[in-house]
């Protein structure tokens, strides 16, 4: 049950409050005064759209007042019952913006907000209806009440199937149709590939494979036997052909060691002749040898005394002749010494003469300085001649100076000859000193002469005897000797050759004797060895012949065995095939059932639902209808849901053709009625908007007097939108005037009137 509505700027409502209460509220005024505006708030509050929106004819902004002056923003709140629990929804609208907030209260308790859809969802569930069910069968808009009688049949069944929920039971058989046309060309497809591949698969030939596959394989397997034996036979004699080998290759080797030694022995035994050869005809070479060796040695022993001599004897030689020439030497020496005297007494004179020079010098000297102090007294003195006393005129003077310049001039020339005469005689007496002293040297010369002449002597007796032993032993020593005796040496040497000889001969002897043996030693037989090898490869060629056959029988089985493979791999699919036939066909027949169910359960159902309708309308129409011509009316089932009216007659007759305006509004109106009724038990709620239109006053008497006194059998809550004052005797809820008394502002008025 609606309870209150609440309008801010809706439309031509500023600001509208109205209550409501159960029974039929009516709301009464001239045209354009905003009833049905109130009716579509009802609706925009539950579902967030209006039947106008819904269907595009106008936007959400032409909602908002825009008289006088333009809304930004309108309010739509109701309040609602359902069973004990009261509930709130309010929408807000913003120019440009469209529903920008919804809201949903349990007992004031917000439980849904913001989103319009999420809280469309919720009035949908607390209602049991949607916006298309509310907008047939709750809500009957203005001229719109005949919406069902205007339908098509075939429409009109589809429509109410909807409003019955019955439709769910036709969609659901449609989709099983689907699924069983589906699953029919289904089968179809694996019954034509199953039917296909039974004409592929060759029973006969698949069995006949598997015998081959199988005979192959023992085949395959009793060569397999086989060659193992062979192979294990072939290892055995490879084996027996290796040990033959390595006592072959062993023989060969002793073989050739053997004819080695012999050549070896061969030669020895040539050089053996050989050297008997060089010693034939001596009777004791041996001892010969050691005689000659003895000899030799002598000889050698001489020739080594004699080489030491002679070297001996070259040294002295070089020795006396060192001697000789330093004899000579003292001689020269001795002879020069006897100068010695005569620089002595040369010295001696030389000394007298510088003392007589000087002594010269000396006297020159005196005269001279006397000479130099009376001219320098002459010079300083006018007065008398110093050498005679007489007084001395100029001229006199003059010629006196020039006298005794003359005569110093004079003797400083003979100091110089003299200066440089002494000197000459230092000179000389310097040379003379050094002479003498150089010669003074040689004073012992002669006594070392003496000596040397002596040692001279006596090595030349010594040089004497060592002369004449070389020549003693020179006599002996010849390298002729030498060398015959070393060629006989050597001739008799092969006796000892021999000796060594022979010791290697009996060496290789012995070696020999020992290949001999080893050679003996070895069991080798040619002849087995040749049978060997010829077994071993008899064996091969067969072990390869062998092979030959397994591989390709092993091929065969392969390729026999992939065609085994597909032709089973058929067979498997067709199995596949089989069972899914099989299930397809159970599934199939399971869905033939279903689908024929659900026929029947929708048949059923609409002809209880309709049972109940009509039952209802029955009810309604006797009550609304005012007069006698018509008693009933109904839905016809069997006729596509063609509305009939029962008339005096007893005949069903179409209410769509057949009746005037009236009755077929009439039979409109109960046709609401009852739908309502019959699909919305939890809200029980009828909105008509003019349902009178159309009426003659009678009826819509007769309407207003069924309303008012029945109800509360029929509805809970009824809302009459109308201009007919007729019907205002109808309301058993509230009564509300509504009207534009202000034609500048256009906005809505409201008086309660009850
Ligand atoms: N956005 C709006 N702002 C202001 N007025 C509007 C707006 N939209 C519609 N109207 C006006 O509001 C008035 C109310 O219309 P409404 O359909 O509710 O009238 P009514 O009472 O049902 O009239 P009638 O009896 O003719 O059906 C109309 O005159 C309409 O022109
Ligand atoms: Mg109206």
């Amino acid at each position: 049950m609606i309870e209150r509505v609440k309008l801010k700027n809706w439309k031509s409502h500023h600001e509208t409050k109205l209550e409501f209460d159960e029974g039929v509220n009516a709301l009464i005024g001239t045209m354009g005064s905003g009833k049905s505006s109130v009716m579509e708030a009802v609706v925009f509050a539950f579902y967030g759209t209006t039947p106008s929106h819904n269907s595009r004819d106008i936007t959400l902004d032409d909602l908002i007042r825009r008289n006088p002056s333009q809304a930004d923003k309108a309010i739509v709140e109701i309040e609602f019952r359902i069973g004990k629990e009261s509930y709130s929804v309010r929408r807000e609208i913003e120019r440009d913006k469209g529903t920008t907030h919804s809201e949903l209260r349990k007992e004031g308790e917000l439980i849904e907000a913001p989103s319009t859809r999420e809280v469309t969802e919720q009035v949908e569930k607390l209602l049991g209806l949607n916006f298309k069910a509310f907008s047939r069968a709750i809500y009957s808009e203005q001229n719109n009440l005949d919406l069902f009688l205007n339908m098509r049949p075939g429409t009109r069944k589809k429509r109410i199937d909807e409003l019955l929920d019955i439709d769910r039971f036709e969609d659901a058989r449609k989709n099983t149709v689907k699924v069983e046309n589906n699953m029919k060309k289904e089968l179809e497809n694996r019954q034509e590939a199953l039917g296909e591949l039974e004409d592929e698969i060759d029973e006969e030939e698949l069995e006949e494979l598997e015998k081959e596959i199988e005979s192959k394989k023992e085949r395959i397997e009793k060569l397999q036997e086989s060659l193992e034996e062979r192979e294990k036979k072939l290892e055995n004699r490879n084996k027996e052909l290796k040990e033959l080998e390595d006592k072959k290759e062993e023989v060969e080797q002793l073989e050739e060691k053997k004819t080695k030694l012999e050549t070896k022995k061969q030669s020895i035994q040539e050089r053996i002749n050989e050297a008997e050869e060089k010693i034939e005809g001596i009777e004791d070479p041996e001892r010969e040898l050691e005689k000659n060796r003895k000899q030799k040695e002598k000889l050698e022993d001489k020739n080594e005394k004699l080489g030491k001599l002679r070297e001996k004897k070259k040294y002295l030689e070089k020795h006396t002749e060192e001697i000789g020439e330093e004899i000579e030497q003292l001689e020269e020496e001795a002879e020069e010494f006897e100068k010695f005297e005569e620089l002595e007494e040369e010295l001696e004179e030389l000394e007298e003469k510088t003392d007589k020079i000087k002594k010269k010098g000396n006297s020159y000297y005196a005269e001279r300085t006397n000479l130099e102090e009376s001219l320098k007294t002459l010079k300083e003195t006018d007065g008398d001649c110093p050498t005679c006393g007489q007084e001395m005129d100029k001229e006199h003077r003059e010629k006196v100076v020039s006298e005794r310049k003359q005569k110093i001039q004079e003797l400083k020339q003979k100091e110089k000859e003299l200066r440089q005469k002494l000197e000459d005689k230092d000179e000389r007496k310097e040379k003379v000193v050094e002479k003498r002293d150089e010669l003074l040297e040689y004073k012992s010369s002669e006594d070392k002469l003496k000596e040397e002449r002596e040692e001279l002597e006596e090595k030349k007796e010594k040089l004497q005897d060592i002369v004449e032993e070389v020549e003693k032993l020179g006599e002996e020593f010849s390298e002729e000797k030498l060398e015959e005796l070393e060629k006989k040496i050597d001739q008799l040497e092969s006796v000892e050759e021999i000796r060594e000889l022979e010791e290697k001969k009996e060496h290789i002897e012995e070696k020999l004797e020992e290949t001999a043996e080893e050679l003996e030693d070895i069991d080798f037989d040619e002849e087995k060895l040749e049978t060997l090898r010829d077994e071993i490869s008899e064996l091969k060629e067969k072990r390869s012949a062998e092979k030959q056959e397994l591989k390709s029988d092993k091929e065969i089985v392969e390729e026999k065995e992939k065609r085994l493979e597909q032709m089973q791999s058929q067979v498997e699919k067709k199995h596949e095939l089989e069972k899914e036939v099989e299930k397809l066909d159970q599934v199939l027949d399971y869905v033939y059932s279903y689908k024929t169910a659900l026929k029947e359960t929708q048949i059923e159902l609409r002809q209880k639902f309709v049972a109940r309708l009509n039952d209802l309308m029955d009810d309604i129409w006797t009550q609304v209808y005012p007069y006698n011509d018509y008693y009933s009316i109904r839905l016809n089932v069997e006729e596509d849901y063609l509305v009939e009216i029962l008339d005096s007659d007893n005949n069903w007759i179409s209410a769509e053709a057949e009746v005037s305006g009236g009755e077929r509004h009439s039979a409109a109106l109960v046709m609401r009625l009852a739908l309502s009724f019959t699909i919305s038990p939890k809200i029980q709620l009828l909105m008509l908007d003019e349902p009178t239109h159309n009426m003659d006053s009678a009826a819509v008497e007769k309407l207003a007097e069924t309303l008012r006194q029945n109800s509360d059998n029929l509805l809970k809550q009824m809302f009459i939108v109308t201009h007919d004052i007729a019907l205002e005797s109808a309301a058993t809820g509230k009564l509300y005037r509504l009207e534009k008394k202000n034609t500048e502002t256009g906005l809505t008025e409201v008086e309660e009137v009850n």
